[in-house]
């Protein structure tokens, strides 16, 4: 039963109030059993039957709840370097796709490669994101695309949750893009997402569903009906939306009671409404959008319109080849205009909301999961204005270190 003490701040996160709102505790201690946080507040005041427990100090740090990464495309194949040129050279994502390259050069890179190898890759991943304080990841499939790979990936997940001090969270991306063999043929492939669903959802291999609504890949009507046939069988639903133009992605996800509409850069104000009025999640992802010299996702409309904006990192080879989050939330503080504080609680209870976790993690309070990380600075102004490789000094998932400096 440890507790961390001489934490200078700990930043609760805890769910009520508005985006910027951390419920922060000055000189504060942390005692957990297990997996489980059992008390959280100022160390003065730490009861009696955890004074004696074995201390960690914090060494009057700032201290927030693990980090949670709520949008991410952890397993695959390859990376795209090779486009990367290319696209500063002004060629378009669209033309790269319909040069050959984009994601389908991903799923061919993907598709070569073991659940083994596929698993150690993500694992490595996976610790280097556990040393920035991250402790809760969404995955998502989608660079399989045939029934075989794509089931592979969602076992990758749930084996990379069980054997990595990662908490995993699976999501099911058939519909990412119609993948070449079935150019042509969308009806056919549309029929195959419908004949996996079932089996995903009954084998437990994810806990939710996504589909990316653009031109080039899936329209509302499609997404529409693939999604409606996951909420049927019980999965949650994120959707891809609006990223390259309003397509009315905003609206159906709104329509659809999906946990979270992500990327969102060409949301329209009635779009924006629709989310409010549903309770979904917007889910900002600032590398992607500087990456494709995107323009910035209107954050402070989301958060005026009353819509929770969590913050993550879009982790994917093409457009987000970084899993850096605290560079996503410096990210979201200077283009986004989103503060320090509403950043941090974006990338924790927020992004826990996304994902349906807000009751297990997100937050530093009694009864949630024990992740915390340790961040080598005073206050979520000073971290996340003073970008560093990185300030996290210890990341504790699940009541266990994970990872000391
Ligand atoms: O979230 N928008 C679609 N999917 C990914 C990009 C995937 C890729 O380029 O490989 C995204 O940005
Ligand atoms: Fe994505």
């Amino acid at each position: 039963m440890p507790v961390l003490a001489n934490i200078g701040l700990l930043a609760t996160c805890a769910g009520p109030g508005g985006q910027g709102e951390l419920h922060p505790v000055p000189r504060a201690a942390v005692a957990w059993e297990g997996e489980t946080i059992g008390w959280a507040g100022p160390e003065a005041d730490l009861p009696a039957r955890w004074r004696a427990e074995e201390r960690w100090d914090a060494g009057g740090r700032l201290v927030i709840p693990g980090l949670v990464d709520c949008h991410t495309h952890l397993c695959f194949g390859g990376w795209r370097a090779d486009e990367f040129a290319d696209r500063i050279r002004g060629v378009g994502y669209l033309e790269i796709a319909r040069r050959g390259g984009g994601i389908a050069s991903t799923v061919a890179r993907t598709r070569e490669l073991s659940e083994e190898a596929l698993f150690a890759r993500a694992a490595g991943f996976l610790e280097e994101m556990g040393k920035l304080g991250v402790t809760t990841v969404e995955a998502k499939s989608g660079y399989g695309l045939d029934r075989e790979t794509e089931l592979r990936l969602l076992r990758v997940h749930r084996r990379l949750h069980r054997e990595t001090p990662m908490r995993v969270v699976s999501t099911y991306l058939g519909a990412h893009l119609v993948p070449p063999e079935h150019v042509g043929q969308r009806e056919e492939y549309l029929r195959l997402v419908e004949e996996l669903l079932p089996l995903v959802a009954r084998e437990r291999l994810a806990d939710a569903a996504d589909a990316y609504v653009d031109e080039g890949a899936f329209s509302v009507a499609e997404a529409r009906r693939l999604l409606s046939r996951a909420r049927a069988l019980g999965l949650d639903l994120h959707l891809h939306a609006d990223q390259h133009g309003d397509r009315g992605g905003a609206a159906l996800a709104a329509e659809l009671g999906a946990r979270s509409a992500d990327h969102l850069e060409f949301v329209s104000a009635s779009g924006i409404a629709a989310l409010a009025a549903a309770g979904t999640v917007a889910v900002s992802l600032p590398i992607a959008a500087l990456y494709l010299a995107t323009p910035p996702l209107p954050a402070r409309s989301l958060v005026e319109a009353g819509v929770p904006v969590a913050v993550s990192t879009d982790f994917n080879p093409g457009t987000a080849p970084s899993y850096h989050l605290p560079l996503a939330l410096t990210l979201a503080c200077t283009v986004q205009r989103l503060t320090p504080a509403e950043a941090l609680k974006g990338a924790t209870q927020v992004a826990a909301r996304a994902l349906g976790l807000e009751a297990v993690c997100g937050s530093v309070e009694a009864g949630k999961s024990a992740d915390l990380a340790v961040i080598d600075a005073a206050t979520p102004d000073e971290w996340l204005y003073h970008l560093r490789p990185n300030a996290c000094v210890l990341t504790v998932a699940g009541g266990r270190a994970a990872w000391r400096a």
